[in-house]
């Protein structure tokens, strides 16, 4: 008997380790009782960190919407597979069954289809949060074509960016969407970007705003008549346990975005079962994760954990601020929600609203809390545990990335006693290890150091799209055999983790990670700039803000000063969007940089958080002068 579901600590303890005594056993056994198969694997796992190269299931095929919806058909037909919530509350929700699921899914397969799109092939999927994204997720994964959903909020340039990485040949998106009490314009945003893909040869439009909108012949096409003229059947295709299901974007520290390509039965396997245990779902639950589908948090967690469960699982197009900020707790009430899922930037933003948008609502159905994305202070843990959980639900803060598909470190709720702002212990299979700064891995607890994993895990991305060095560059260079995550973490006394931050370049902000060097480069596009750099600082609400430092050609007078941030944040805006525009931008006479040039961003890190009292070593800089000159102007 496989330990699909784990209910106290004692059998959590059981399981993990047998988890990594024999973890070809462990998960075999989950993968042959939960799933479907149209092949069963000839070897479990083969892996060699050092070139690096992971594969799970070899020689299996399936296909994950025979997973995710088939299977449901004969129990779950007429069950609720999603609920659609609305931007507007006036407007009604949607209840969308299995069995509707798999005949819209079959339909919008269809019209892929029948617009050229192969198995293999990349469709780029820029949708608001409305059914058709999930659907049209789901259709490409029936056809075996590669999906690659970028974030709704992603400017025109940066999607043009992902659209040419990966050679997408179709957009799906729609007219446009709604977003609190404003409306944007996608279908203009898309358009801009295909000016510069020359590879995409045709665009489905979902109609959302019912906005005039150019429609180009021969290219652009509206989704209902389509999907009204396709058939609801469509045998899925068979799918190699290796093959690609998705590709996402993630931000890096230097360059370009990178393409985190997913693999199908290692992921599948690994979302459903980290979905099921660590929010204990039960048959009549129902779920709700804030997330934008855009995010890999929407792609486990909102689509493929839930639905390989058979989940009910709730899709929320607005913000939690309109109409105004008891718009989540009226959806907790109106769809009796019992687990929710969101983010820190989200806790605090809502505590900063008092409890008065609480007091309405029944919140009696919720039994699990969840978190991710940053880590959570202390203060909005309690608050989140007080206000919302009444300190009866769990909360269960989930530490994973865009690489690991799934979540890695979290609390079992009602197994694992949790800890404020811990994310406790790794799920079964993770072997997690913290490494010092020589490459030794830091044995015992009470320790602290940079967060790595020595075993590979079946969710794990396989490659980056196009540049397989990269990947191993960025993940598996840093400490030999192991997969580096790029964070700090302590383990305390009890073998508890807690994540502490990034300890690169990649700075997270209301959850999104930004890498400094696209914005950066954005910033020096600006006529008057030379040049720039980016750093974090603690922000109340957003977790981490941007401070910009940013060397004029000439220095100009102050009054144009105001008028260069404007202009600097209207270029961010346009090349990243709107979520990486600077909250600060000081401009300086120079940039502190050691001898061989690399900027000393430690030092500008301190100075932005005014956090001044040590600078720690200054004496490799090549200019010390210009520290104290921009401390003296710090903002
Ligand atoms: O720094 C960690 C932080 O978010 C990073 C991954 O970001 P992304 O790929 O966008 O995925 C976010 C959703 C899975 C991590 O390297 N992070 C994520 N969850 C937590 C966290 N930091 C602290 N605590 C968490 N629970």
């Amino acid at each position: 008997m496989s330990n699909y579901h784990i209910k106290h600590l004692e059998e959590y303890y059981q399981v993990y380790r047998k988890s990594i005594r024999n973890p070809e056993v462990f998960w075999e056994e989950i993968a042959e009782e939960h799933f479907l198969w149209r092949k069963r694997w000839d070897k479990v796992l083969s892996w060699d960190f050092s070139k690096p190269e992971v594969k799970w299931f070899e020689g299996a095929q399936l296909n994950i919407t025979e997973n995710c919806i088939d299977r449901h058909l004969a129990t779950r037909g007429d069950k609720t597979a999603i609920i659609f919530e609305p931007n507007d509350p006036k407007e009604a929700s949607q209840h969308i069954t299995y069995g509707q699921l798999y005949e819209k899914v079959n339909q919008f397969a269809n019209v892929l289809k029948s617009k050229g799109v192969r198995k293999g092939d990349r469709v780029c999927i820029y949708l608001p949060m409305i059914p058709e994204l999930a659907i049209s997720v789901l259709a490409c994964a029936r056809i075996g074509a590669i999906h690659s959903v970028v974030f709704a909020g992603f400017s025109s340039t940066a999607l043009a960016t992902r659209i040419n990485d990966c050679d997408c040949k179709m957009v799906i998106t729609s007219d446009g969407s709604y977003r609190g009490s404003k409306t944007i314009d996608l279908k203009g945003i898309v358009d801009e970007a295909l000016n510069d893909c020359p590879g995409v040869e045709s665009v489905l439009v979902a109609k959302r705003i019912n906005s005039d909108i150019n429609m180009k012949d021969g290219r652009d096409y509206w989704l209902q008549p389509l999907l009204d003229a396709a058939s609801k059947e469509l045998k899925a295709e068979v799918m190699n346990a290796e093959d690609p299901l998705f590709i996402l974007y993630t931000s890096g520290s230097t360059g370009k975005p990178k393409g985190m390509v997913h693999s199908t039965a290692g992921y599948m396997v690994y979302t459903a079962y980290t979905f099921k245990n660590v929010f204990q779902y039960r048959e009549e639950d129902v779920y709700w994760c804030t997330a934008d589908i855009g995010w890999i948090t929407g792609h486990s967690y909102i689509v493929y954990g839930p639905l390989a469960n058979g989940a009910t699982t709730v899709m929320f197009e607005g913000v939690p601020s309109y109409p105004d900020f008891s718009r989540f707790w009226q959806i907790v009430e109106k769809h009796k929600v019992n687990q929710f899922y969101t983010a820190p930037t989200a806790i605090r933003a809502l505590a900063k609203e008092g409890v008065g948008h609480i007091e309405k609502s029944d919140l009696s159905s919720l039994k699990v809390l969840g978190t991710v994305g940053e880590p959570i202070n202390e203060e909005a843990w309690h608050w989140y545990d007080d206000n919302i959980g009444k300190k009866k639900s769990p909360i269960v803060d989930t530490w994973w990335q865009t690489e690991t598909g799934g979540i890695m470190i979290s609390p079992i709720p009602f197994a694992t006693p949790t800890k404020p702002t811990y994310a406790t212990l790794p799920f079964p299979g993770i072997q997690p290890a913290l490494m010092d700064e020589n490459g030794n891995e830091i044995n015992g607890n009470s320790v602290e150091g940079r967060l790595c994993v020595k075993f590979p895990w079946p969710s794990m991305a396989r490659t980056i799209w196009g540049n397989h060095q990269r990947y191993k560059d960025t993940y598996f260079s840093a400490f030999e055999n192991k997969y580096f995550t790029g964070d700090g973490a302590l383990r305390d006394e009890v073998g508890y983790y807690r994540i502490t931050g990034r300890v690169d370049d990649v700075i997270i902000v209301s959850g999104h990670n930004l890498g400094t060097a696209p914005i950066e480069d954005a910033i020096n596009e600006h006529p008057a700039v030379a040049e720039s750099a980016i750093v974090g600082f603690p922000h109340d609400i957003k977790g981490n803000a941007l401070y910009g430092y940013v060397i004029l050609r000439e220095t100009g007078e102050s009054r144009k000063h105001e008028n260069l941030r404007k202009e600097i944040n209207q270029i961010i805006t346009e090349q990243v969007g709107p979520i990486a525009k600077l909250d600060k931008i000081q401009f300086v006479p120079g940039l502190p940089k050691t001898r061989s040039g690399k900027i000393m961003r430690r030092i500008l890190r301190k100075i932005a958080s005014k956090d001044t009292s040590n600078l720690g070593d200054t004496s490799t800089l090549l200019n010390p002068e210009v520290v104290q000159e921009i401390m003296d102007k710090a903002l």
